[in-house]
């Protein structure tokens, strides 16, 4: 928690914004709620346990931010996270499985953080023990001088003692070849332990629920000895899969257990999309969708407002987690919400449709900008990708139009214009266009491609 004290709402706003062009309302309050969350952890009275989240609902239509706001800002503060659409919960067949799972799955995010943290932790330990096991491996050890026992001979022998020490000459200096990683690709056999594959999914056939048929499957995979099996890998293979065995040897998997717990309790953030899609759909006679649809917010209420679910890494309390819920509600209003839940989400951020002049920036500024992403792609067969300037702007202005004209799918549609244009660059590298070639996209160019298909309104449809 303390390395987030740096994260003032103003920071918070100014990570975003590396990524997310645009919504500065909705950042703002994101990075209120996550700000909050570190204030409360700060608050020394009893107070703190009251203090809950105030949890987010955020409208707009479709591409416009919504989740991506939510991930990053997840990022950002190193927070187990998870998506879920609500109108699953209404599918044939999903009807009445349980909400909670939302919840497992966030424990399970949370385990993987903690973790990562503590393989990083133990990394250093790990990599000395693998290192003297590889050698092992390569150059083993002479057996210790013996006085007794396999020797027999009962007493020191001087042969040995040198033999011993050439060997340890050896060792060093295979450990100077491997530290500078001349012995990669050379092959050793190591003994890897298979997990044991079991089907326990037999067993509980829907009689259980997902948190005591998981925790009776580890159990089992506990009981069975573990087999091992001896392979040939290089050995920079085999020292992969040697520091995940050691890892794991170092680490109390209790206190990851703990550990996650009290994350996803704390830092925890779970976004609910589609909400609106559970909403009853405006007025009309109740038929029967909306009965089930309410069902599921009713379903929701308790996990929103806070109570206790079991996992199998234990008992996780839901009063802190901060949720953050997002619908279009273009057929439905926030207020066909049932009221329960309505005022579980008392922040209402609307996002704002984009503009064609936030295609043009999201093309270009943010750190995962589309147009550097292909660069990257193409980088990698070394063949250089530019874009002129008013190659970007026509771009920006022809998805915008088709946004307009067929549908509008928000920033999604950059993705179908770019990959139409840069198609046949695409398949041409590295055949005909090879390494050290350069490509220069110019607005001539896009007109030229895309144009024809853009007032082909049939084409388009299927198209871009
Ligand atoms: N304001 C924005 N700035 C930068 N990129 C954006 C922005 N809005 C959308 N994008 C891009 O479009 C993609 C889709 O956006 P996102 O997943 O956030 O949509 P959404 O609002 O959640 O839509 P849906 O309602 O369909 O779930 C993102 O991966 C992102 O790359
Ligand atoms: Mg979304």
């Amino acid at each position: 928690m303390d390395n987030l004290k740096h994260l003032t709402p103003k920071q918070i706003v100014a990570e975003l914004d590396k990524y997310i062009i645009g919504q500065h309302d909705a950042k703002r309050n994101v990075a209120i709620a996550l700000r909050n969350r570190i204030r409360r952890l700060m608050v020394k009275s009893d107070l703190q346990k009251d203090i809950v989240p105030n949890n987010i609902l955020m409208i707009g239509s479709t591409g416009v931010g919504k989740t991506e706001i939510a991930r990053r800002l997840a990022k950002i503060a190193n927070a187990p996270f998870t998506k879920v659409e609500a109108s699953k919960f209404t599918e044939v067949g999903y009807v009445g499985r349980d909400v909670e799972s939302m919840v497992r799955d966030l424990v399970e995010q949370s385990v993987n953080l903690v973790k990562s943290t503590k393989n990083e932790e133990v990394k250093e330990k790990a990599t000395i023990i693998v290192e003297d096991l590889i050698l092992d491996i390569l150059i083993p050890p002479v057996k210790g001088q013996s006085f007794s026992g396999a020797g027999s001979q009962g007493s020191f022998n001087p042969d040995n003692a040198s033999e011993q020490e050439l060997n340890e000459k050896t060792r060093e200096k295979f450990r100077d070849k491997l530290k500078n990683g001349e012995l990669e690709d050379r092959k050793i056999e190591i003994n890897v332990k298979q997990s044991s594959p079991l089907g326990v999914g037999m067993i509980g056939n829907g009689m259980m629920d997902d948190a005591s048929m998981a925790g009776l499957q580890d159990m089992i995979s506990g009981m069975m000895p573990k087999k091992t099996k001896k392979r040939k890998l290089t050995i920079a293979e085999a020292r992969k899969v040697l520091m995940e065995e050691e890892a794991s040897k170092l680490i109390d998997f209790d206190e990851v257990k703990e550990e996650a717990i009290r994350l996803a309790e704390n830092n925890g953030i779970i976004f609910i999309d589609e909400i609106d899609k559970i909403a009853k759909s405006g007025k009309g006679g109740g038929g029967g969708p909306d009965v089930s649809r309410e069902g599921v917010q009713r379903d929701l209420l308790p996990i929103v407002e806070g109570s206790s679910v079991n996992t199998k890494y234990g008992i996780i309390n839901t009063d802190h987690i901060l949720f953050i819920a997002a619908g279009a509600f273009h057929v439905s209003k926030p207020s066909d919400l049932i009221p329960e839940l309505q005022g579980r989400f008392p922040i209402r951020v609307e996002l704002s449709s984009l503009t064609e002049e936030d295609f043009y920036k999201i093309l270009r500024e943010p750190k995962n900008a589309l147009s550097k992403q292909y660069i990257a792609l193409f980088e990698a067969e070394e063949v250089y990708l530019e874009y002129t300037d008013d190659a970007l702007q026509e771009i920006a202005r022809l998805a915008f139009q088709i946004n307009e004209e067929v549908e509008n799918i928000g920033a999604r549609r950059l993705q179908t214009v770019m990959v139409h244009l840069l198609n046949d660059f695409l398949f041409d590298v590295p055949d005909t266009i090879q390494a050290n070639s350069k490509i220069m996209i110019t607005k001539e160019m896009v007109t030229d491609r895309l144009s024809t298909l853009v007032k082909n309104r049939d084409l388009s449809q299927y198209i871009l």
